[in-house]
């Protein structure tokens, strides 16, 4: 369904993750078809990059497009006004860039990802630079966080794409004001992003046993 919402001469932001995955195998088909011409895609992580290029679909970035027609994307959470979180695939920061470029937004997920608030069933992802993360914990705790840092299976902290490290923070029963939180992230020093994905997402595909809804 969202390889079809793809036109032809379409500039595409490619989410990261394994919905993406699927998605870019539709799109691979397709071209492969001769049923779409001329598009590019800008891909929001090296994994993306990785598996865009295997598939034979042709790449370009924002340096020579800056303007992007639309992103597809999945994400973790979606809650009844098109609100999301993003990021347990670690690449929020650039899937967000990639977003805000784009004219229109379209997330792909099932029925498992549909929240009343969000931060009900997942953390939200933040994205911090190396140097003094610590400090960021404990801000997260003092506005009613439980914050964990994202290790690799040897106790390293996991980088991602941009070098900075991310910190899962879990909200027990969710979250009240997404916006407030996210404002009061963005005024954090050494905070890069966060996965508070709002008022982005244009088009949301929920497949479920009875197909997909919009
Ligand atoms: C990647 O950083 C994320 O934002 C993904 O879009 C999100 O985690 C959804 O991933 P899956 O499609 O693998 O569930």
């Amino acid at each position: 369904e969202a390889a079809g919402l793809v036109e032809d001469g379409m500039l595409l932001g490619l989410g990261t993750g394994s919905t993406v995955a699927c998605f870019l195998l539709f799109l691979a088909e397709r071209l492969n078809r001769g049923e779409l011409h001329n598009i590019l895609g800008v891909p929001t992580s090296l994994r993306t990059a990785q598996e865009a290029r295997e598939l034979g679909i042709p790449l370009t970035s924002l340096a020579e497009n800056p303007v992007l027609d639309l992103t597809v994307d999945g994400a973790d959470e979606v809650d009844s006004h098109l609100n999301l979180i993003k990021g347990l695939g670690g690449a929020l920061l650039r899937e967000k860039i990639v977003a805000q470029a784009s004219e229109r937004l379209a997330i792909m997920v099932d029925e498992s990802k549909i929240v009343t608030a969000l931060c009900e069933k997942t953390p939200v992802p933040v994205e911090v630079v190396q140097f003094g993360w610590e400090i960021h914990e404990h801000f997260l705790e003092s506005v009613g966080g439980h914050p964990v840092i994202r290790r690799l299976p040897d106790g390293e902290p996991v980088t991602s794409d941009n070098g900075n490290y991310i910190i899962d923070c879990h909200f027990p029963g969710g979250i009240s004001d997404p916006e407030e939180l996210e404002g009061a992230l963005a005024a954090q020093a050494g905070v890069v992003e966060s996965g508070f994905f709002l008022g982005m997402a244009t088009r949301v595909l929920v497949s479920g046993e009875e197909g997909v809804r919009t």
